[in-house]
């Protein structure tokens, strides 16, 4: 049964998408199954409206899992003795790159722990790849100088992840450990005015999270006007301080998801690989809550492993990039398969 109320409600952000805190939660809230899946049916068909029925490709690697920060969730944090250290050479990484492009790919996302590698040598690396393909590149290594950021754009980066994890600052310091929430959007802040596509988003389920947290954090990502958003269940890791924490709530998350895609509308959403990671592969049920990206990993197979943010990486037992299973992905969401540079559409 669909109450009334609930209906009203979503018509209500369906139309204004600067939707109120209150409805928010009230959705967030809501675990109704018929609700639910008419939340998801709407999220869908306003991704179709906005962006087009496609899932588009991202390519992953992961090029360093040294980390000077200690984030108290994440499994790379410089306290973690048994985390096994990998740093791939400029060669490397431009071979993964070569790898990605050469399977029909044409974006490609460098993400790596704050690493605190030079300035210089990410930006290597940026021009190399763009003299070789024709490729946008997105580069996710986390809080640097602005000088840093404005090296990287004139070397040919396009576009930057750097997920806020909370826009609660309490939450925030709880889950930090000697970092503020004010730099961490001082950084963002930083990239859209250096014309990065900028992509932010938040890890639902993290200790001490509440909905009204998360209404908040999906009201900031609309009016920033994210190019890019993404958001996964928290999944504690073993040898990090939660490690006893309970994991994030996957219906939650896909709720989040949708919720997302309604108030954010045209940014591309990823199925992300931590809603692969659970006790099985939810990656096409957020597609069909509104998400319209997948990232699949091109890291070398011997380094998948030692990425270990969090435990139970999907993409460790999964082929890289098998096309037929990114397809089957792609139609069991009712969503055509699309090789395109997946520029902003703001
Ligand atoms: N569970 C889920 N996601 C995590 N991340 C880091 N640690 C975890 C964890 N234990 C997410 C953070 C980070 C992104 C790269 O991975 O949101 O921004």
């Amino acid at each position: 049964m669909i109450r009334p109320e609930f209906s009203n409600c979503l018509s209500r952000v369906i139309e204004n998408p600067k939707a109120t805190e209150t409805d928010l939660i009230f959705l967030l809230d809501t675990i109704n199954q018929k609700e639910q899946d008419l939340l998801f049916t709407e999220a869908a068909r306003i991704r179709n409206q906005y962006c087009g029925a496609r899932m588009i490709l991202r390519g992953l690697v992961e090029f360093s899992s040294y980390c000077g920060n200690s984030c108290f969730y994440c499994g790379l944090n410089r306290t973690n003795s048994r985390a096994e250290r990998y740093r791939l050479s400029p060669d490397q990484i431009v071979e993964s790159a070569r790898l990605v492009w050469n399977a029909g790919i044409k974006t490609i996302v460098l993400q790596s722990g704050e690493d605190g590698m030079e300035a210089q040598v990410i930006a290597d690396v940026v021009y190399r790849i763009k003299a070789e393909h024709d490729m946008a590149i997105t580069l996710s290594v986390g809080e640097r100088p602005r000088k840093d950021y404005a090296l990287w754009k004139d070397a040919g980066a396009d576009r930057y992840l750097l997920r806020f994890e909370s826009t609660n600052p309490e939450l925030y310091a709880s889950l930090h450990n000697g970092r503020t929430l004010e730099t961490r959007l001082q950084c963002l802040d930083t990239l859209q005015e250096l014309g990065y596509q900028t992509g932010s988003g938040f890890m639902v389920g993290t200790p001490g999270q509440t909905l009204e947290i998360i209404a908040q954090d999906i009201r900031f990502l609309a009016q920033k006007n994210y190019d890019m958003i993404g958001i996964g269940p928290f999944i504690p890791h073993p040898d990090t301080p939660l490690r006893n924490a309970p994991a994030g709530d996957i219906h939650l998350t896909l709720r989040a998801v949708a919720l997302i895609r309604l108030t954010s509308r045209n940014a591309w959403l990823p199925a992300t690989t931590a809603v692969g990671s659970l006790d099985r592969d939810y990656r096409v049920d957020a597609l069909q809550a509104g998400a319209n990206v997948l990232m699949p990993n091109f890291s070398p197979l011997d380094v998948k492993r030692k990425y270990g943010i969090y435990p139970g990486k999907r993409c460790v037992t999964e082929t890289t990039a098998d096309t037929d299973s990114m397809e089957d992905l792609a139609r069991a969401a009712g969503l055509t398969l699309d090789y395109s540079r997946a520029d902003t559409l703001k």
